[in-house]
């Protein structure tokens, strides 16, 4: 996650390798015929072409700085000859870009995608012609796939906490993705520790002394959190043993544990609105936060571990969208759990750009 360029692309053409190393016999390749690969890459991205695009940034904790202002393919490219891999990237293709397309790939209703995962975005189908950016010719659809990087967003009206503060200036990418650090799995266990250290100092939360491994940056994390808030014990076993595993506190009172608990429900609670009025922004900006008229669906396709596995945070953007759009538009809004949309998405878009495939016109 911070080493160089060549670190990074080398790696992952190592596990590449072993991929295709470890494949069943009737997907191999006949010798003049070059695998191709859909490339799903989750970072910011300038996109020039369908296998072109420059990185802008890291988020999620990488640094590789060499990197920033390189293009992804030709890097890719680069490391696949030097580790004399035979392999062409098709396609470039952001996770939410790759999870928009394995819906819409089974589904003609789905237009947006969202990821909530150790970072979060969205993606939606915007009409072309709305779009000032676009300079080129328009697309014989008339629509054009927008990816949002919303995780960036940052806003006066969005109220920031002492805790979100702290969080920022100390990250590895201070004063960016502001709304990432409000509701994605990176950060949310990192809030907790905050405000728990905070009550320790203040509050002599946990007793006289403040328990020094609550003072390490980053070290409880969000599954960690989500398991805490979903502790149904009487004594609240769980929380008890996460405090003694990750802080060593022991013995802590069922009074503390409840507060944990309560502390949990709030940070999950304000992630997961906020990003249930994302979403609703979304639909508005498309008019699909109303009854449709020819009584169209909108399906969103979502993916990503904390929506997968944090049971009370996606509930909680549920019912949030459902407050949001009322009784009756919410009948005509679905999300839909996409499992590794985004990597099947990329396949398919790899194929359709696929030169094997164009040149025998198939
Ligand atoms: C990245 C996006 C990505 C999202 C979800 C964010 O940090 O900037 O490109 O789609 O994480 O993986």
């Amino acid at each position: 996650m911070s080493g160089s360029s060549d670190d990074l692309f080398d790696y992952i053409v190592e596990k590449l390798a072993n991929f295709v190393a470890e494949e069943e016999q009737r997907f191999h390749h006949p010798a003049d015929r070059q695998r191709e690969l859909g490339f799903t890459f989750s970072f910011p991205v300038m996109q020039t072409s369908i296998n072109t695009g420059t990185i802008i940034r890291w988020t999620k904790g990488f640094s590789i700085d060499d990197a920033v202002g390189q293009d992804v393919v030709a890097e890719l490219t680069k490391a696949l000859k030097r580790k004399g891999v035979e392999m062409r990237v098709a396609a470039l293709v952001n996770d939410t870009i790759g999870t928009l397309a394995g819906g819409r790939y089974t589904n003609k209703d789905v237009a947006v995608a969202v990821i909530l995962g150790t970072g979060t975005n969205a993606a939606y189908v915007e009409r072309a012609q709305a779009i000032p950016k676009w300079h080129g010719p328009l697309p014989q659809s008339g629509e054009m796939v927008i990816n949002m990087e919303w995780g960036n967003f940052r806003c006066s009206h969005l109220p920031l906490t002492e805790y979100d503060h702290s969080l920022d200036i100390e990250s590895l990418n201070p004063g960016e993705q502001i709304f990432e650090k409000l509701t994605s799995g990176m950060y949310l266990g990192e809030i907790l520790r905050r405000v728990l250290l905070r009550l320790a100092e203040e509050a002599s939360f946990f007793g006289d002394e403040v328990p020094p491994k609550l003072k390490s940056p980053m070290i409880l994390r969000t599954p960690d959190m989500s398991a805490m808030h979903q502790d149904a014990s009487s004594d609240l076993r769980v929380v008890g043993s996460k405090l003694k595993d990750i802080f060593e506190i022991s013995n802590s009172s069922l009074k503390t544990r409840r507060v944990v608990v309560e502390l949990c429900n709030i940070i999950a609670t304000r992630g997961a609105r906020l990003a249930a009025a994302g979403i609703l922004g979304v639909l508005k900006k498309m008019g699909r936060d109303t009854l449709q008229e020819d009584g169209e669906k909108t399906v969103i396709a979502m993916d990503g571990g904390l929506y997968e596995h944090y049971t009370e945070y996606r509930e909680c953007l549920e019912s949030t969208l459902n407050e949001l759009l009322g009784e009756e538009t919410a009948k005509s809004i679905q999300v839909e759990h996409s499992n590794d949309g985004s990597g099947i998405g990329a396949a398919l878009l790899a194929a359709s750009n696929s030169s094997f495939l164009r040149e025998r016109s198939l």
